[in-house]
């Protein structure tokens, strides 16, 4: 069942770099789609380089019926793994159209224009922002789901739609993909996450501050109801999750539902928890400031990851130590991302 063509959509992206990385070692052929709207070129060099083959990669937009037909006339696609999209949960309050039109939209597009070349399996990038604050951790997928924002609601209506799309023609093999919170980097330095400006994500941020681009980090309250106060949340090695898609690609033409599954750990660490690994890893220090808590965030947040070590064979490997060091190894390499070289 190897051998097949992979349309990557944001395969240019923090995710799905890693994710490509794995697939090609796995023997999938990989077509990467990505309008570089939130990435570069360059990262594709670089995954090109650790895995000693050249990438085909397709700049288009999934809103753009004519940019996807031309990858599906192109070449038969077996399954697609959609990680395009945009994330970030303050510019989707401020622009909720440009949000539902990129996410939203483009997943409609990109599902149509699947139909009509008969390739009905997706592997979608869901988010544990879905389950909105969760009365209980940790969080399994019978939870009930929420969203306060525009990107959280644009995951949960692309659920919703998939689900639709399933339930009318149950050919369709959909498995829908609930990261929780995902850092580090690949282990040889040479491809990790470059947000663009100020970082929104604890992570890029105390990296950010640890090399000197950031004077301190503002934690963002200490008065949650965590064991020190500082929120709390479920930290995935990105290659774990990177592993978890290879395994739902292995199985997908196995499954005979949608698939709803979460991507953690199960283990909750606090902000304070992650700076002092950093700082012990690292040997930096993390100068830090406690601030007002930030609007939309919750006490605490992390995965049952069960489900994924039963239907998929999964579970994450790499401790919140190795992905300090990997966020490390890639920050100091490259201290100004992929800008750098
Ligand atoms: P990323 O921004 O690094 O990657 C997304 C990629 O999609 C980028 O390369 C971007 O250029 C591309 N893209 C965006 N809109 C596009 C469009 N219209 N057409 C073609 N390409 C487009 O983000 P990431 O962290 O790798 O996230 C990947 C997916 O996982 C996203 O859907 C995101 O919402 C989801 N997710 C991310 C996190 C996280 O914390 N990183 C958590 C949960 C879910
Ligand atoms: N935090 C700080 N200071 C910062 C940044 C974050 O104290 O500068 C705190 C937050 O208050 C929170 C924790 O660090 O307690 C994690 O915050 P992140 O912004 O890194 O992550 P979130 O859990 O808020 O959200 C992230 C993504 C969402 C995604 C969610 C679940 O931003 O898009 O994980 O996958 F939906």
């Amino acid at each position: 069942m190897k051998n097949r063509n992979i349309l990557v959509t944001g395969g240019a992206g923090y995710i799905g770099s890693h994710t490509v990385i794995l697939l090609i070692k796995s023997g999938y052929n990989i077509i990467i789609f990505d309008n570089f709207s939130n990435s570069s070129r360059e990262s594709v060099k670089r995954v090109e380089k650790l895995v000693d083959t050249s990438i085909t990669v397709v700049e288009g937009d999934i809103r753009k019926r004519e940019d996807l037909q031309k990858v599906f006339i192109s070449y038969k696609i077996d399954s697609v793994i959609h990680f395009a999209g945009l994330k970030a949960v303050g510019e989707s309050v401020e622009k909720p159209l440009k949000y539902y039109d990129n996410n939203v939209y483009g997943t409609i597009n990109l599902c149509q224009v699947m139909a009509e070349h008969d390739c009905k399996s997706i592997i979608f990038s869901s988010s544990a922002t879905v389950y909105g604050d969760p009365k209980t951790t940790p969080i399994d997928e019978s939870f009930s789901t929420s969203a306060t924002n525009p990107y959280g609601k644009s995951k949960l209506f692309i659920e919703e739609i998939l689900r639709d799309v399933y339930f009318s023609d149950t050919s369709w093999k959909i498995v829908l993909l609930r990261y929780f919170n995902p850092i580090g980097a690949h282990a040889s330095g040479t491809i990790g996450e470059d947000p663009t400006g100020i970082p929104n994500n604890l992570m890029p941020f105390i990296s950010q501050t640890a090399i000197g681009k950031r004077k301190y980090l503002s934690i963002f309250g200490n008065d949650y109801d965590t064991h020190d106060g500082t929120g709390v949340r479920d930290y995935i090695h990105v290659v774990d999750l990177a592993k978890g898609h290879v395994k739902a690609l292995d199985k997908i033409h196995t499954f005979n539902k949608i698939m709803t599954i979460n991507l953690g750990t199960g283990e909750g660490y606090s902000v304070l928890d992650v700076v002092k690994a950093f700082e012990k890893v690292t040997g930096k220090k993390v100068p830090y400031k406690i601030e007002a808590r930030r609007a939309g965030d919750i006490a605490t947040c992390y995965a049952d990851p069960s489900y994924a070590k039963k239907v998929l064979d999964w579970k994450s490997e790499k401790t919140l130590e190795e992905m300090c060091a990997d966020t490390w190894y890639w920050q100091s390499q490259n201290p100004n991302g992929y800008q750098s070289h």
